[in-house]
């Protein structure tokens, strides 16, 4: 059985991975912002299986709490051995091009936040000499493009945190995880309109779930993505930047 803290459980990709292990029997930690949401995702993977489910209400941008909530985390489940980061916002760039403040907003959620909490996590597991790490990062990290450079921006470093992370942590038995989505059809998304290359939450959650199960280190999610995204970052800057992708 294991002992798993969601930060971000509310999201739509991250409450399907949560089911799997609900229905595995594991205990859960489940941290959000929203109190009746987590409180719903909660009864719900109760329903599941889950041997024991415990919510924490937190912002993510309060840096300061997050060595507490990962002990309280521990603590209140009698061990700490996974740990999904899943939250996020998908920024606004034609706001964040004319306010700094805002990009700033934007970097401190999608990307400083997940990093404070790597932090912890990372010594937490390494002390331990186990554990399994997984971050819900994208595609957008692969390549910036103008649509959404600054979310891109935040995601590749993440990304690269993650690799150095995951190369640090290797001697130390500890699974880092980077999981690169593509277009998921989510809350996140609602107002985009969907194509070919879309998922849904189910595959892509159920996807993770099992690149936690087989210990995976870099994943694309669904996999094509890891081509259309070779294919994407071969191309030259001076064609690149002439595109409209
Ligand atoms: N959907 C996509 O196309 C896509 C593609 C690639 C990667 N991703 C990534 O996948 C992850 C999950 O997103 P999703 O698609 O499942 O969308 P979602 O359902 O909108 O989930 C995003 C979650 O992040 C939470 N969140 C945002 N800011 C927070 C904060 N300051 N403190 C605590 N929680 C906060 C939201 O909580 P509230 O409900 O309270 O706002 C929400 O539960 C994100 O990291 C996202 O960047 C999504």
């Amino acid at each position: 059985m294991r002992h798993i803290l969601i930060i971000g459980a509310t999201s739509a990709i991250a409450e399907v991975t949560a089911r799997r292990f609900a229905r595995d029997g594991d205990r859960l930690y489940l941290v959000a912002r929203n109190p009746e949401r987590l409180e719903s995702v909660a009864s719900d993977l109760r329903l599941c299986g889950a041997t024991q489910v415990e919510t924490m209400v937190m912002d993510v941008n309060g840096t300061d709490r997050h060595v507490e909530m990962i002990a309280q985390a521990e603590t209140v489940m009698g061990g700490l051995d996974t740990v999904l980061i899943a939250h996020g916002t998908l920024s606004n760039q034609q706001a964040c091009e004319a306010s700094f403040k805002e990009t700033l907003r934007e970097l401190q959620t999608n990307c400083l936040s997940v990093i404070s909490l790597l932090t912890h996590v990372a010594n937490c597991f390494e002390t331990k000499k186990r554990g399994t790490i997984a971050v819900i990062s994208s595609v957008a990290g692969d390549r910036g493009r103008k649509s959404n450079y600054v979310y891109g921006t935040a995601k590749a470093a993440v990304s690269v945190f993650l690799q150095g992370l995951r190369n640090r942590l290797y001697r130390s038995g500890v699974n880092v995880i980077t999981i690169k989505a593509g277009f998921v059809d989510t809350p996140m998304t609602a107002d985009f309109c969907k194509g070919f290359l879309w998922a849904s939450s189910e595959k892509v959650g159920n996807g993770i779930y099992r690149s936690i199960q087989r210990k995976r280190d870099e994943v694309y999610l669904p996999w094509f993505w890891r081509w259309i995204m070779l294919v994407i970052r071969l191309l030259p800057e001076g064609v690149f930047k002439k595109t409209n992708i």
